[in-house]
């Protein structure tokens, strides 16, 4: 086989076969195809599209391509989650113990926060004491005691991914469907979970920006997901607005808790139908008996009990989450006072995400340090109404010269209106896969 022949193959529009896939993706990780073939490829693929066999064979390639995630001793009910990121999504925080006080097992590897996006891990690990290393013998004990282990990404999981991701990034070929279905699917099949929810957002503070886009990828992950014989549901969820109101990394582990403490609203109305899904499909309960159970696990403290064993099995202060002074705390909490009255029409979430990292709460580079202290506290969101000189938000620093930019980047998210807008759905659909028992 020649690399050159299967670039013209897929330039001139034709369907590759599975081994021609595995020859592309294993040739590339080994290193004996270079970057410029493989560039040449994926932007033929970001023209021509590729077919579903194709989409599953570059899944499964480069599933396959290091180490994958043994989960058999869990049977059916291991189970995980993936958000495609992004501002204030502290959903895995809420859901992992509801679904754990559930029956679920979720031994679920993590990633870190990078530009206007969060991170679980760090938020986790805004918890004094909280260790998101384990040893492989540590993470399954604690999973089969508690049913949640959160961990960061460990061992070589499919380096043919960071590899292409990496090349996509700077060769104008990431927002391809094929391409990112296969990148995100390829990271969870291997991650090893037998049932799989993904949430897929869309909006200003997404990768999707529309839901038609939004819906068209969460049906070809849930198909391709199926198709590799793992139980999927997706949700397309709204994220033109932050998800809360608390961004940050400590804030955050705050709202969590007062989720699984009973506060309504619609972070607790997402993570519930989240949490159903999984349970759904990991039990085989219905989605409503499943969503009457995530109900009575957070009405009778059940959850929130096993988010302080989960806690405090990863060396955390459990203390903390009853007492938050024990969280970090900023030194500044700076108000953003209104400049006028009126409808806060739209709030960008890419641009408030921006804001709190501004502060301190993300990272500009892979490396660099974070104030788990930093973030955003809204007072207002998209539909209220707002007088002039009302607190709009507290921005949270323990570096006060970030302030001013901080502030202008927050204020240029904010779109005003003399109407009150009309209010946007928070899941737009969800699409479900074929069961594997
Ligand atoms: N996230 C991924 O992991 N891969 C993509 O291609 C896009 C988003």
């Amino acid at each position: 086989m020649r690399t050159v022949d299967l670039i013209e193959k897929k330039r001139n529009g034709l369907e590759l076969t599975k081994a021609e896939i595995d020859f592309l993706i294993g040739g590339y990780t080994r290193g004996e195809i270079p970057d410029y073939q493989m560039a040449a490829w994926a932007m033929a693929v970001y023209f021509r599209g590729m077919t579903r066999e194709e989409t599953v064979a570059l899944t499964q390639a480069m599933e396959h391509s290091g180490d994958t995630v043994d989960l058999s001793a869990f049977g059916r009910y291991s189970v995980d989650k993936h958000s495609t990121g992004g501002v204030g999504d502290k959903t895995t925080l809420i859901v992992a113990p509801i679904v754990a006080s559930l029956g679920g097992k979720l031994a679920k590897m993590s990633g870190r926060g990078l530009g206007h996006t969060g991170g679980t891990v760090d938020k986790l690990e805004s918890i004094p004491g909280f260790q998101t290393t384990l040893t492989p013998e540590a993470f399954r004990r604690q999973v089969e005691e508690i049913g949640v282990a959160v961990i960061g990404q460990s061992g070589d999981l499919t380096p043919a991914d960071k590899k292409l991701y990496a090349l996509r990034d700077v060769t104008a070929t990431v927002d391809s469907m094929p391409l990112i279905a296969s990148s995100i699917l390829s990271k969870k099949l291997a991650a090893g979970a037998k049932s799989i929810v993904l949430d897929v957002k869309c909006g200003s503070g997404a990768f999707m920006k529309t839901e038609a886009d939004g819906r068209a990828l969460a049906e070809t992950m849930v198909s391709i997901g199926s198709a590799c014989g793992r139980n999927m549901a997706a949700l397309i969820t709204n994220m033109d607005l932050p998800l809360g109101m608390y961004i940050g990394n400590a804030l955050e582990v705050m709202e969590a808790v007062d989720v699984l403490r009973g506060k309504p609203g619609a972070l607790r109305e997402l993570c519930s139908a989240l949490a159903a899904q999984m349970l759904s499909l990991c039990h085989g309960w219905t989605v409503a008996e499943a969503t009457e159970r995530v109900t009575e696990a957070i009405d009778s403290g059940r959850a929130m009990e096993t988010m302080e064993k989960w806690v405090a099995a990863q060396g955390g202060d459990a203390a903390a989450l009853t007492d938050f002074t024990r969280l970090p705390q900023a030194a500044e909490k700076h108000p953003v006072l209104a400049q006028r009255s009126g409808y806060l029409t739209h709030m960008d979430a890419e641009g408030v995400g921006i804001a709190s990292s501004i502060l301190g709460a993300g990272r500009r580079q892979k490396g660099d340090t974070i104030d788990p202290a930093a973030g955003i506290v809204l007072e207002k969101t998209t539909g209220d109404y707002v007088e002039a000189g009302e607190v709009l938000a507290w921005l949270h620093t323990n570096q006060p010269a970030t302030l001013p930019e901080a502030e202008a980047r927050f204020t240029a998210a904010l779109t005003w209106g003399e109407e009150k807008p009309e209010a946007q759905p928070l899941i737009y659909g969800i699409v479900r896969g074929g069961a594997h028992g």
